[in-house]
C-alpha cells in the first residue's frame, strides 16, 4: 500500500463500467501528525464579466443610469407615449459635435456628461421614460425600493465644472434665461408591468421651478400578495408639456445588510454561505482592460455616484463602477473574508506593455496609493483619509498583492523587470505584504520571474474539462516542498455545462480540490472562476446580446432569482468542512476508469477541449482527509466519478475512541449532464444524514456520480 498513490493492477472500466468487485480500502493514518491546512485555502475570484456586478451583485436595478452605455442611443430606455401624447426622447451630450450649441452645458459635472431629454409637445394621457433594467426589473411583494434621479427643465446651464457644475449661480450672477420650462410640478414615478396595465408601486415628486439640476428621491413600496415578476419596468411620467432632462436615474431594492449602494441580498447570501477566506479582485482581464487607458480605474470608482463616470470594461459592455474599490472592501467585510488585491502592472489585453524603468513609476505609484487606500492610516495618509471620508476610518485587512494578471501573455519578456520593480516598491513601503507573481514556474518555466529573491507565491490558472481536472488531482503531490514556490490557484474551473457547470464538472472540481487540500502546505490559496453569470440568453428578435460572455460559471441568476451550480455546492461543502491538519491517506485496490479521450474531446465544445493530451486511464475515486485538532473531528472527502457505487473499507489507523454515529454530506446526481438552472435550482444539492455503525474500521458505499463528506467524531489529539 502506498500513500497518495494508487495501485494500477485493476480492471479498466469506462464511464459505464461495472461495479468495483475489488476490496478497495482507504487507510487514514491518524498516528502521524500531518501538515497544516492553509487557513486561506478557499476563497473567491471576481471581476466584471457576465454582468457580475451591473445586473448581478450590485444592487442597482436601472440599466444605463447615466446614459453612457451607447453614444448613439439610450440603451434600455424607451418612450412612454399614451393617449394622443406627442413626445420624444434623445440623448444629449453624448456626441457633442452633433448637438446644437443650445444643448451644450447640460452636464452635471465631468462624470455626468450625458443626459436624456424628454420633449413633451402634447402630454395626452401621459408621456414619460421607461427603463427595462437588466433583462427586467424584479418586483417582489411588500418590498420598499429606493428611487432617485436628477431632473431639470429647459434653460442654459452654466458650463460643467469638476464636482458639480450645474449648480445655482452665486447670488450676484446674471440669471440664466429659461427658454421653456413646464417641468415644474408633479411627476409620477412607478414600477409597472411591461404592458403598463399593472402598477405595482408609485409615488409623486414635485419638481421645483428651476433650470438647474436637482436630485429627487422617493420610496416605492409594493403591496403584499403580489406575484413576484421580472416582467416589469420603471417609469417616470408626466401629464404636462415641456422639456425634461434626466440623469443618474437609480432604483435600489433592499440590499444585503441594508448597505447604501449595496449588494443584491440573495447573491451575497450565497457567497457568505461559502465561508470564503479571501476575495481576489478586481480581475482577471477586468484589471488589465483592453487598452492601457481602460485598466481598472480605482480612483474614479470612489466617492458619491455622481463622481463615477464608469469605464469601458473588458468584456464588451460598460461598467458603472457603482461597485467600486470601497464596495469591494465592504463585500469582504460582509462575507468575513480579506481582500487579495490585483494591481495593474503595465500590461493590457491588446498586448501593450510598459517597460520596467521610469515609465513604470506612475503605475507603481498608483498601486501604492491603492494599497494606502486599503490599509493606510486615516489620520496621517492621504488615501487612508479618503477611505475614512468614504465611511471606513479603520484600515481593512490586507496581506496579499498580485502584480498583474496572466502576464504569460506578454511575450516581450518584460514581466521579470516589471514584477521586481513593483515588488521592491511595495515591500519597501509595506514589508508585511506578500507579493504574488502571475507566472507559474511549473506552467511557464521559460517566462517565470528569475531575478531577485524567490517569489512569495505564484498564480496558476486552469480551465479544463472534467477528465483533465481529475488527472490533475495528483499533480501537487509531486511539487517540490523544499524549494517552493508556494502556489495560488487564482483561477480555475472545470468547464462543462453552460451557463453554469453541471454534475460532471462538479465531480472534476471536487477531484481537483482533493488534490489542493491534500497539498495545502504548498497550495496556500485557490479560487474558482468565474463566480457569476447573468443567464439571460441573446434575444434573436431584438439582437440584444446575452448576459454571458464566458460559459461554465458558478452561480447563475436572472433579475428575479438565483441558483448555485453543482460546483457551487461542492465549493460550499469543501469550504465548510475542513480541519486544520492534513491526515495522510493510504489506498489499496483503487478502482480505475478508462475513457476514449478522442471521443470525449469530439463531443466537447472547443473551449472545454483545450489542454494537454489526456491519459485514458485514471481512478474513479478521489479522496482527502483532514482533522480538526481542537475538536478531533475528521473530515473524509471522497469523490466517485463512476456510474456505479463503490464499496470502500475505511480504516482509521491510530485513532482514539470513535463515535458510532457520524454525519454524511452527500451531493449526487443521476447522470454527468445533470444540473441546476433557474427553473430547476435545487436539482442537485448536498443532503446531510446521520451515518451509523462507524468505528476504527467500517465500510461505506459511495453513490454513483457523488461527492461525499463523512464527518467522524474522534477523540481530540489523536
Ligand atoms: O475568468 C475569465 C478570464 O479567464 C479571466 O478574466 C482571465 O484572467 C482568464 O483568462
Amino acid at each position: 500500500m502506498k500513500f497518495h498513490f494508487f495501485s494500477a493492477a485493476l480492471a479498466l472500466a469506462c464511464f459505464c463500467g461495472a461495479a468495483n468487485a475489488q476490496n478497495t480500502k482507504l487507510t487514514l493514518d491518524l498516528s502521524k501528525p500531518g501538515a497544516s491546512v492553509s487557513p486561506m485555502l478557499y476563497g473567491l475570484m471576481t471581476e466584471e464579466i457576465n454582468y457580475a456586478y451591473d445586473g448581478g451583485l450590485y444592487g442597482e436595478l436601472i440599466r444605463n443610469r447615466i446614459f453612457k452605455n451607447n453614444p448613439t442611443k439610450p440603451d434600455a430606455w424607451s418612450l412612454i407615449n399614451e393617449g394622443d401624447a406627442k413626445a420624444a426622447i434623445a440623448l444629449v451630450g453624448a456626441n457633442p459635435q452633433n448637438v446644437p450649441n443650445a444643448e451644450r452645458g447640460h452636464a452635471i459635472n465631468d462624470a455626468l456628461t450625458t443626459c436624456l431629454k424628454l420633449t413633451v409637445e402634447n402630454a395626452g394621457t401621459r408621456a414619460g421614460i421607461a427603463n427595462s433594467g437588466f433583462w427586467g426589473i424584479p418586483v417582489k411583494p411588500a418590498t420598499t425600493y429606493s428611487a432617485s434621479f436628477y431632473i431639470k427643465g429647459a434653460g442654459q446651464a452654466p458650463p460643467p465644472a469638476r464636482g458639480g457644475g450645474n449648480r445655482p449661480p452665486q447670488a450676484n450672477a446674471t440669471p440664466i434665461p429659461v427658454i421653456e420650462n413646464n417641468t415644474a410640478g408633479p411627476v409620477t414615478v412607478s414600477l409597472e408591468s411591461n404592458d403598463g396595465k399593472t402598477v405595482y408601486a408609485s409615488g409623486i415628486i414635485n419638481v421645483e421651478k428651476t433650470p438647474y439640476w436637482k436630485k429627487y428621491a422617493l420610496k416605492l413600496t409594493t403591496k403584499a400578495g403580489i406575484t413576484p415578476t421580472k416582467d416589469a419596468h420603471f417609469v417616470i411620467s408626466t401629464n404636462r408639456t415641456g422639456l425634461y432632462y434626466f440623469n443618474l436615474v437609480s432604483l435600489f431594492p433592499p440590499t444585503y445588510g441594508n448597505r447604501p449602494n449595496g449588494s443584491r441580498a440573495d447573491l451575497m447570501q450565497m457567497l457568505v454561505d461559502m465561508k470564503p477566506a479571501f476575495l481576489r479582485f478586481p480581475g482577471g482581464n477586468y484589471l488589465e482592460g483592453p487598452y492601457l487607458a481602460d485598466r481598472f480605474p480605482w480612483k474614479t470608482t470612489l466617492g458619491p455616484l455622481e463622481q463615477r463616470p464608469g469605464h469601458p470594461g473588458s468584456w464588451g459592455y460598460r461598467a458603472t463602477d457603482g461597485l467600486g474599490l470601497y464596495e469591494f472592501l465592504g463585500w469582504c467585510e460582509d462575507a468575513h473574508m480579506e481582500p487579495l488585491l490585483g494591481v495593474y502592472a503595465g500590461y493590457s489585453l491588446n498586448g501593450d506593455h510598459v517597460d520596467a524603468g521610469p515609465l513604470l513609476v506612475p503605475y507603481i505609484d498608483e498601486a501604492l496609493e491603492e494599497i494606502e487606500y486599503i490599509i493606510g492610516d486615516a489620520k496621517t495618509t492621504k488615501w487612508g483619509a479618503q477611505r475614512a471620508k468614504d465611511g471606513h476610518p479603520a484600515p481593512f485587512k490586507l496581506h496579499y498583492i498580485e502584480v498583474g494578471n496572466e502576464d504569460w501573455f506578454d511575450k516581450s519578456g518584460s514581466y521579470d523587470g516589471r514584477f521586481n520593480q513593483f515588488r521592491a516598491a511595495i515591500n519597501k513601503k509595506y514589508p508585511q505584504l506578500k507579493v504574488i507573481s502571475t507566472i507559474a514556474t511549473k506552467v511557464y518555466p521559460t517566462q517565470k520571474v528569475t531575478s531577485g529573491r524567490p517569489v512569495d507565491m505564484e498564480d496558476e490558472h486552469y480551465y479544463q474539462n472534467s477528465w483533465q481536472m481529475q488527472e490533475d488531482a495528483f499533480k501537487y503531490d509531486n511539487y517540490d516542498r523544499t524549494k517552493g514556490p508556494k502556489i495560488f490557484v487564482g483561477e480555475w474551473a472545470t468547464r462543462e455545462g453552460s451557463p453554469t457547470t453541471n454534475l460532471i464538472s462538479a465531480l472534476g472540481d471536487a477531484a481537483f480540490m482533493t488534490g489542493m487540500e491534500r497539498n495545502s502546505d504548498i497550495v496556500l490559496m485557490s479560487c474558482f472562476a468565474p463566480l457569476f453569470v447573468n443567464v439571460n440568453p441573446r434575444n434573436e428578435a431584438t439582437g440584444e446580446p446575452s448576459g454571458m460572455q464566458w460559459a461554465s460559471d458558478l452561480i447563475g441568476y436572472d433579475a428575479l432569482t438565483s441558483y448555485g451550480s453543482p460546483s457551487y455546492y461542492v465549493q460550499s461543502m469543501f469550504n465548510n468542512n475542513v480541519g486544520d491538519k492534513i491526515v495522510p491517506v493510504g489506498v489499496s485496490n483503487l478502482p480505475m476508469l478508462h475513457i476514449d479521450t478522442a471521443a470525449l474531446n469530439k463531443n466537447l465544445p472547443p473551449q472545454q477541449r483545450r489542454g494537454r493530451q489526456q491519459k485514458p486511464d485514471r481512478p474513479s475515486l478521489y479522496y482527502v482527509a483532514t482533522k480538526d485538532s481542537k475538536t478531533g473531528t475528521i473530515y473524509l472527502k471522497v469523490v466517485n466519478v463512476a456510474d456505479h457505487a463503490e464499496n470502500v473499507t475505511l480504516d482509521l489507523k491510530g485513532a482514539g475512541a470513535i463515535a458510532a454515529t457520524g454525519t454524511l454530506i452527500e451531493l449526487k446526481g443521476e447522470k454527468p449532464e445533470s444540473t441546476n438552472s433557474i427553473t430547476d435550482p435545487k436539482h442537485i444539492v448536498p443532503v446531510t444524514t446521520n451515518l451509523t455503525g462507524l468505528g476504527k474500521s467500517f465500510t461505506h458505499s459511495f453513490s454513483p456520480y457523488s461527492v461525499s463528506i463523512i464527518k467522524i467524531k474522534a477523540a481530540a489529539g489523536k
